[in-house]
C-alpha cells in the first residue's frame, strides 16, 4: 500500500474536449501514476457558477496542494474560483496549469476582476508531466507556503506582496515522451466517453512557428513523436474503451507522415473499420508531402479533417510566417475531397491583413469543395503576436478568450463589420462550392453538402 500523507487535488471545469489543448488534458491524466511516494491524487469537478460550492468541494477533498487546470474557454470561471479561494481559503497552495499557463496571460485574465491576490499561487509553464511530479518530490512534507513554491523547474510563483512573478517562464518539455505512462481518461474525458470519443497522441510540438499560434512555445521548432510501439499501444487502449471516434493528436498529420502508416496498419490489425478519425493537416506549402504519402490519409475513415489556411493575403502570411501556397492548397483540397470534406480554418483580423484581403480569402475558400471555419484572431499565450501587441495595435477582450476587437490592420469597427459581411455572404445563395460555414463556433448556414459537390 502506498504511504500517502499528502493530497494533490486536480480541479477542473468539465467541458467539451478541445483538440488544441489535448496534450495538457492527457498530461493531467498521467499525474496520478507519476505522483511520488507520499502523495495521493484526487479529482475535484468544479461547478461553473457556484464558487462557494467549489471552495467546499476542495476542502472536503482534503487537498494539501490544489492544481487548477484551465483552457482559454474557462478563464472567466477560473478567475472567479481563484478569487473565491483567496477570500475563503487563502492558506491552500494553488497552481494553475494547462494551455493558459503563461504568467503574462494570467495577469491579463485576472485584470478582468480585481487582479491576482492569492497569497500562495503559482503557474505551471509547460508540459505538466515534466513539472508537477518533480515538484511534489522536492516538496516532500515541507510546509506549503509562498516560499515553498519558488525554485521549481517550470513553476513561476506569484509574489502577492510585491505583485510580481518569481521564476523562469520558459516552456518546460518532457525529455522522453515514450517513458510517460498511458493516460487513464476517466475524469475530464467524461464528455468523450459520452460521445464515444478518445484521443491518441502522435506528436508534440511543431516545426513551424506561426506568429499567431500557441505552438510558438516550442522554441527551436522542437517537434517530438511518440514511438510507433507507443502509438500502437495507445490506439489499442483507446479502442478497448469502445470509442467510435478517435482523435489523432498532432499539430499536423504531415509533420511525421510515416506515423500515419503505423496508424493505418494498427487500425487494420485491430479491425477498427467502424472507428472514424479526427485530425489536423497543414500548412500546405510547395514542399508539401508528395501525393503517394498523402494517399495514406485516404485509408482512414475521416470524421473531421481540419486544414489550416488562415489567410491568402501576402502580408498577413508573411508576418505570420505561414508557408502556404495557394495553388498547392487548392489542388490538395480537390484531392482530399475524394474521401473527406476538409474543414478549412481561417483567421479574421490577422496583422497584415485587411477587410478586402479577408474577403478575398473567403472567396477563395468558398471556391473549394470544403467546409469553412473562421476564428476571430485571438492573442494566445506563447504566440509571437502576444509579445507584439503594441506593434500591431492589438486590443483584445480577455473576458472572451482574448479575441482581438481592434488592431492597426482592422481599425475602428472593421473586425465586427467583416464578421457581419461574412454572416451575410454565408447565408446568401450565391454560387459557391463550400458547404458549411462557421464563425467563432457559430454555424452560419447549413447547406446540403451533396448539392454543392
Ligand atoms: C492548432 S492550429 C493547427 C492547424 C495546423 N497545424 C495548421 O497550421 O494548418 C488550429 C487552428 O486554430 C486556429 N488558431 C490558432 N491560433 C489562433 C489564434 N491566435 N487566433 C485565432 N485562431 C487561431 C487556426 O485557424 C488554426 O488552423
Ligand atoms: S498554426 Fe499549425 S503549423 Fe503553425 S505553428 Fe501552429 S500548429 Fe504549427
Amino acid at each position: 500500500m502506498v504511504d500517502t500523507t499528502r493530497t494533490l487535488a486536480l480541479a477542473y471545469f468539465p467541458r467539451k474536449f478541445c483538440g488544441e489543448a489535448a496534450q495538457f488534458e492527457l498530461g493531467l491524466h498521467r499525474l496520478a501514476p507519476m505522483a511520488p511516494s507520499g502523495w495521493g491524487v484526487v479529482w475535484v469537478e468544479l461547478d461553473h457558477d457556484d464558487q462557494d460550492a467549489n471552495v467546499r468541494a476542495v476542502r472536503e477533498a482534503g487537498a494539501d496542494l490544489l492544481l487548477v487546470h484551465a483552457n482559454r474557454t474557462q478563464m472567466v470561471e477560473t478567475v472567479a474560483f481563484v478569487d473565491a479561494m483567496t477570500e475563503q481559503s487563502p492558506e491552500l497552495a494553488l497552481v494553475l496549469s494547462g494551455w493558459v499557463g503563461k504568467p503574462a496571460y494570467v495577469d491579463e485574465c485576472f485584470a478582468i476582476s480585481a487582479g491576482l491576490r492569492h497569497p500562495v499561487f503559482a503557474v505551471a509553464c509547460g508540459e505538466i508531466e515534466a513539472i508537477i511530479p518533480p515538484m511534489l518530490e522536492r516538496l516532500g512534507d515541507a510546509r506549503l507556503d509562498a516560499d515553498s513554491l519558488v525554485g521549481h523547474r517550470g513553476i513561476v510563483a506569484w509574489d502577492a506582496q510585491n505583485g510580481t512573478w518569481t521564476g523562469d517562464d520558459e516552456f518546460v518539455f518532457v525529455e522522453d515522451m515514450n517513458t510517460l505512462p498511458d493516460a487513464s481518461i476517466d475524469h475530464i474525458s467524461k464528455e468523450w466517453r459520452d460521445a464515444h470519443a478518445g484521443w491518441v497522441e502522435l506528436t508534440r510540438g511543431c516545426r513551424y512557428r506561426c506568429a499567431f499560434c500557441f505552438a510558438s512555445c516550442y522554441q527551436h521548432a522542437r517537434m517530438r513523436s511518440f514511438s510507433p510501439e507507443r502509438i500502437r499501444n495507445s490506439i489499442r487502449l483507446v479502442a478497448e474503451k469502445g470509442v467510435k471516434v478517435m482523435g489523432l493528436y498532432t499539430a499536423s498529420v504531415s509533420l511525421d507522415i510515416d506515423l500515419m502508416s503505423t496508424v493505418v496498419e494498427t487500425f487494420r490489425e485491430l479491425s477498427l473499420s467502424d472507428v472514424t478519425v479526427v485530425g489536423a493537416l497543414g500548412p500546405i506549402d510547395k514542399k508539401f508531402i508528395p501525393q503517394d504519402k498523402l494517399e495514406r490519409l485516404s485509408r482512414l475513415d475521416w470524421n473531421v479533417m481540419t486544414v489550416g489556411l488562415q489567410s491568402i493575403t501576402p502580408e498577413a502570411t508573411r508576418l505570420a510566417r505561414r508557408p502556404d501556397d495557394k495553388d498547392t492548397f487548392a489542388r490538395t483540397m480537390e484531392y482530399l475531397s475524394g474521401f473527406v470534406t476538409p474543414e478549412v480554418e481561417l483567421i479574421l483580423g490577422l496583422p497584415g491583413d485587411t477587410p478586402a484581403g479577408f474577403r478575398q480569402t473567403i472567396d477563395f475558400a468558398f471556391s473549394l469543395p470544403v467546409n469553412v471555419t473562421v476564428q476571430t484572431f485571438r492573442v494566445d499565450p506563447w504566440s509571437s503576436y502576444s509579445g507584439q501587441r503594441e506593434l500591431h495595435g492589438l486590443k483584445a477582450d480577455f473576458t472572451d478568450v482574448a479575441r482581438v476587437y481592434e488592431s492597426k490592420a482592422f481599425p475602428g469597427d472593421q473586425i465586427r463589420q467583416s464578421a457581419s459581411w461574412l454572416r451575410d455572404v454565408a447565408r446568401s445563395s450565391r454560387e459557391r462550392r463550400a458547404h458549411h460555414v462557421a464563425l467563432d463556433g457559430e454555424h452560419l448556414n447549413s447547406r446540403d453538402a451533396s448539392a454543392s459537390r
